[in-house]
């Protein structure tokens, strides 16, 4: 079994390629979240992958929710092992991973991070196609190599990609990420058309459109930028800012007009 999180596609474009190759089926963290539903019913010695962006160095908002109240059914020997997709590198993630898993009763046995196309373009310009495109094709090769590590159960650090990460700033990281989370920084435009998408896209059913007006309703979010990137008139700004780009990944657009929403009206054959 997988369990995923992800704004933008890349973490469901990871999950979905691991799934292909091992099986299992993949549980899509901010619905379970939405439904008060921890259990994972796992076959005996069944893996359990982790899957989610990293932010600020950190792990998000809901993973950390998700992980923290998470109970696995069946207690066979369980590989547990994250794969963090981040634009350059993970920070601590890991390491704040294995705290809330032992905090919850598991051991994380090992991660991987998965260099993907960067989505937070409030804070950054966007990567040109030329970069979109080559991490995009290392990631295909890079998931093939993690599979197979999956498949040899190896532990500790695999394929770790720290990125530019200080460990004397984490603390301050992960109090910035908590200051960012605050849905007052977002607020919709005047371009505003009504079309309800960032309302169905919203992985934590935060948003609720009025008319030709989105609504923040919850105080916080995770801040997966799914909104901001994704919203078809760019009228969405956070912090006064729109993003300077729009980024998605196309395994997350599963049908030819729509998006494979956590709270959509279909889910891909496999996924729970
Ligand atoms: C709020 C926010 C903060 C981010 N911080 C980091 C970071 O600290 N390091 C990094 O390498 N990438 C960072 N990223 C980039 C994402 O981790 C990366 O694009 C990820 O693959 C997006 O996954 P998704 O498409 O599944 O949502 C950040 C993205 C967002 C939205
Ligand atoms: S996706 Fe954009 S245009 Fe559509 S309702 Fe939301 S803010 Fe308005
Ligand atoms: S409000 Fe926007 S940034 Fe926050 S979780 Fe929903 S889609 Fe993601």
């Amino acid at each position: 079994m997988l369990i995923c999180y992800s704004g933008t596609g890349n973490s469901y474009y990871a999950s979905k390629t691991i799934q292909s190759e091992i099986g299992g089926s993949v549980v899509d963290i901010a619905r379970r979240l939405d439904k008060n539903n921890f259990n994972l019913a796992l076959d005996l010695d069944e893996p359990l992958g982790i899957v989610f962006p990293v932010y600020f160095g950190t792990i998000p908002k809901a993973v950390r929710e998700y992980v923290s109240k998470m109970k696995i059914s069946n207690n066979g020997d369980h590989y547990i092992y994250a794969v963090m997709t981040c634009g350059s590198g993970c920070g601590s993630a890991p390491e704040d991973l294995d705290e809330v898993l032992e905090d919850a009763g598991y051991m994380l046995d090992a991660y991987y991070t998965l260099i993907m196309p960067n989505n937070a373009l409030v804070f950054m310009d966007p990567e040109d196609d030329i970069t979109v495109e080559e991490k995009l094709s290392a990631a295909e090769d890079e998931l093939e190599a993690i599979v197979k590590d999956i498949e040899g159960r190896r532990s500790g650090a695999i394929r770790t990609n720290r990125g530019d990460f200080h460990p004397e700033r984490s603390e301050e990281m992960k109090k910035a990420y908590a200051a960012a989370c605050d849905t007052k920084l977002f607020a919709s435009t005047d371009e505003c058309i009504g079309c309800n998408f960032c309302e169905r896209l919203c992985p934590e059913r935060v948003i609720k459109v009025y008319g030709r007006t989105a609504v923040w309703e919850k105080d916080s979010c995770s801040l997966c930028m799914g909104c901001l990137d994704m919203c078809p008139h760019s009228a969405i700004t956070y912090d006064g800012n729109k993003v300077r780009g729009r980024y998605h990944n196309d395994s997350f657009y599963l049908r030819s007009i729509g998006i494979a929403m956590p709270f959509g009206d279909k889910r891909p054959d496999g996924w729970i």
